[in-house]
């Protein structure tokens, strides 16, 4: 009886706090801290659970005093959250990081955020706090503005909490450019390096910069000194020089960074470009950017970032967020139409098909940053004006079949042999696990190779396109018609992989449909292929074509590319996909147009997928 009571309590915990809060004004930040929340409107500052229950709640503004919150970043190593806003000369405040009514340290006449614009960025490093933002103080007659500052945390610290204080002077980089917007920054942990971005606008045009500073130095002086810039540009098919939001992809070679582009012009559909960079080595200065005295400020040194790859395109794309699996990275894009798209990169960062997790009835533009449950790691929080949403990032459960499972192509999701369910690893025992492979978006589900023997016997291999560290019951049945194709005895099954002989006499007739039925323990799937004689596929055709070489590929048999012909293979092997084995044989623009056929027919597959409009223009998605 007492068990089933605290099961009900235990529901009600959960049930109780919907995945949907209304605030009463916009949201004009939020961040994640310590398995906690923090939401900042017009006039309040609200603490929640990271399930969206509110905890706490403390008013920023009141009846007799303007005030606007402009600095919020969560401290966990001291256990605080530090918040700054403009009342009177400007404020500093450190509260409980569990209990934000309780006020730790307050400090007035400092303003360390911006007095009036939105974008601004800061964020822990270490020991220190960086912000930066555009520099509103500064005289028309000024020539050098400060634009970054590495503040101190604590009181114990030289110069006390909030000092910008350096050994000399104070620690900050100038800038010569007026008009500069941060959008983002970020921490790495270990080694301790600061990034920060940014869109500057010269008399030249716009640009997007970057900033490093390796933040294991012990001095502030020595942090600052130590900053590398360069320019980030995107992309080679439309120049989009605004940084819109980014995100750090995390890896465990390199830095890898992913950048929302926009050329300004809503009414283009492929105003927006998502980009990645490799930003692990960035080196040099860019003009107009300096640490403390250097003159001229910043002579343009070092290369542009140019993308690895730009991986989505669309009208108006508005934040970013990454998760990264083994060698998959899977991206959220937030949309300025209110839409939450998913799109996962394999390990070349090819994209796969992007899929709708969430679309707003009204449009609202997803807020630039979104964060992800600090405590399960499959929701993503995403503000939408007054609104906060927590969605789910894997929906595994929508699909019902271990073939819609892997055709989701989602390397969150796998087929659970012993629940029968599609779900997430860390729902199912290691080795009932069944997934996609690192290459299954270039390859279906079934694919299969053909040799040929002396003795004039075919033997058919099939492989499937999943992995799975367990042995699964597993078999496979090959018919014509009501007629077995092999004999018993020439078959063999191992999960994932299955062989069969016959005579050649069988492909005579050209063409010969096959059934191939798989079993998975009890999951059966049946696909049919068309066998044929892979000598007489480019026999009277002396220079073969795009279209033979895709039949050869497709029919299980080799393209060779030194004699142009399609012949039988040499037993089962890695099997080159179409677009690698026959890409030779076509010029540039046909290639774009095959890529978007994988992704068209992912989408046959499953009609659970659709690709947006930016797919057809380019080989890009
Ligand atoms: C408004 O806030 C200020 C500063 O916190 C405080 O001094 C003042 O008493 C408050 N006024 C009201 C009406 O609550
Ligand atoms: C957190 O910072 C405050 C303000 O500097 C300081 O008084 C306190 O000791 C710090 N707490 C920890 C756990 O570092
Ligand atoms: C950063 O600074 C530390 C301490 O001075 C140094 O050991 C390290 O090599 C520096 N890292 C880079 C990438 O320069
Ligand atoms: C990511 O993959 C690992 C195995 O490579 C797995 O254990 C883990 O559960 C996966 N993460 C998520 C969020 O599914
Ligand atoms: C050809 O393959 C069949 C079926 O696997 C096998 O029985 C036969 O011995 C093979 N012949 C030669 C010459 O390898
Ligand atoms: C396969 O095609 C080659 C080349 O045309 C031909 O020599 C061979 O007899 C054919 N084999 C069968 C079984 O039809
Ligand atoms: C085959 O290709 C070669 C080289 O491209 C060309 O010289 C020859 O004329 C072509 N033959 C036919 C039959 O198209």
């Amino acid at each position: 009886m007492r068990r089933y009571l605290l099961g009900i309590l235990a529901l009600l915990k959960y049930c109780i706090c919907g995945d949907v809060v209304n605030f009463d004004g916009d949201i004009k930040d939020f961040v994640v801290g310590n398995s906690k929340l923090f939401v900042l409107t017009d006039h309040r500052l609200h603490q929640m659970r990271h399930d969206l229950y509110e905890e706490k709640r403390k008013d920023i503004i009141n009846a007799t005093h303007h005030n606007r919150v402009n600095i919020l970043v969560p401290f966990d190593a001291n256990g605080t959250l530090i918040t700054c806003g403009t009342f009177e000369d400007g404020y500093c405040e450190v509260l409980d990081i569990n209990d934000i009514t309780n006020s730790i340290y307050y400090e007035s006449n400092i303003l360390v955020g911006p007095r009036q614009k939105d974008k601004s960025v800061a964020f822990i490093a270490g020991r220190f706090l960086f912000v930066g933002k555009m520099d509103e103080d500064a005289k028309p007659q000024d020539s050098l503005f400060s634009v970054v500052s590495l503040l101190s945390t604590l009181e114990s610290q030289p110069g006390g909490i909030f000092s910008r204080i350096a050994e000399g002077s104070d620690a900050s980089i100038q800038s010569t450019v007026r008009d500069v917007e941060f959008v983002d920054g970020f921490q790495r942990v270990s080694p301790s390096e600061s990034y920060l971005f940014l869109n500057a606008k010269t008399d030249y045009g716009r640009k997007v910069h970057i900033m490093w500073m390796n933040s294991s130095k012990e001095k502030k002086i020595h942090i600052i000194k130590s900053l590398q810039a360069a320019t980030i540009r995107c992309c080679s098919d439309k120049v989009r020089a605004v940084l819109v939001a980014c995100t750090v992809i995390p890896s465990v070679n390199g830095v890898i960074w992913a950048g929302v582009f926009s050329a300004q012009n809503q009414q283009d559909p492929e105003n927006s470009a998502l980009a990645l960079y490799d930003i692990s080595n960035v080196q040099g200065r860019v003009k107009g950017f300096c640490a403390y005295d250097e003159k001229p400020c910043g002579s343009e040194s070092g290369s542009e970032l140019q993308p690895l790859s730009v991986v989505f395109k669309y009208s108006s794309m508005s934040a970013v967020a990454a998760v990264r699996n083994g060698s998959w990275i899977v991206l959220f894009i937030g949309t300025s139409d209110g839409q939450l798209i998913k799109l996962v990169l394999d390990e070349k960062f090819t994209p796969g098909c992007p899929t709708v997790l969430f679309k707003s009835d009204d449009e609202r533009a997803v807020f630039t940053r979104m964060h992800f449950d600090p405590v399960d790691f499959k929701h993503i929080y995403i503000a939408l004006k007054k609104q906060l949403r927590r969605v789910s990032i894997v929906q595994c459960a929508k699909y019902s079949t271990l073939k819609d499972c892997r055709a989701a192509q989602d390397p969150l999701c796998g087929w659970c042999v012993n629940t029968h369910r599609c779900s997430t690893q860390d729902e199912c025992s290691d080795t009932s696990w069944v997934s996609i492979t690192k290459n299954s978006f270039e390859k279906q589900l079934f694919s299969f190779q053909m040799t040929e023997n002396s003795s004039r016997k075919i033997t058919l291999y099939l492989s499937l396109s999943l992995e799975s560290t367990g042995n699964h019951a597993f078999s496979c049945a090959f018919t014509r018609g009501t007629t077995k194709l092999c004999d018993g005895a020439d078959l063999s099954a191992a999960f994932p992989d299955c062989s069969c002989s016959f005579s050649d006499q069988m492909l005579y007739t050209g063409g010969l449909k096959v059934s191939a039925t798989v079993t998975i323990e009890d999951q059966k799937i049946t696909e049919m292929l068309t066998l044929r004689n892979c000598s007489s596929i480019t026999e009277n055709t002396p220079n073969a074509s795009y279209t033979q070489c895709v039949q050869c590929i497709s029919s299980g048999c080799h393209w060779s590319s030194s004699s142009q012909r399609c012949e039988w293979t040499h037993g089962p092997g890695p099997q080159l996909n179409i677009k690698d084995a026959c890409k030779h044989l076509l010029s540039e623009m046909d290639y774009s147009i095959s890529i978007g056929d994988s992704c068209l027919h992912r989408m046959r597959e499953n009609t659970n997928y659709f690709c947006l409009s930016s797919q057809k223009s380019s080989g890009q998605v």
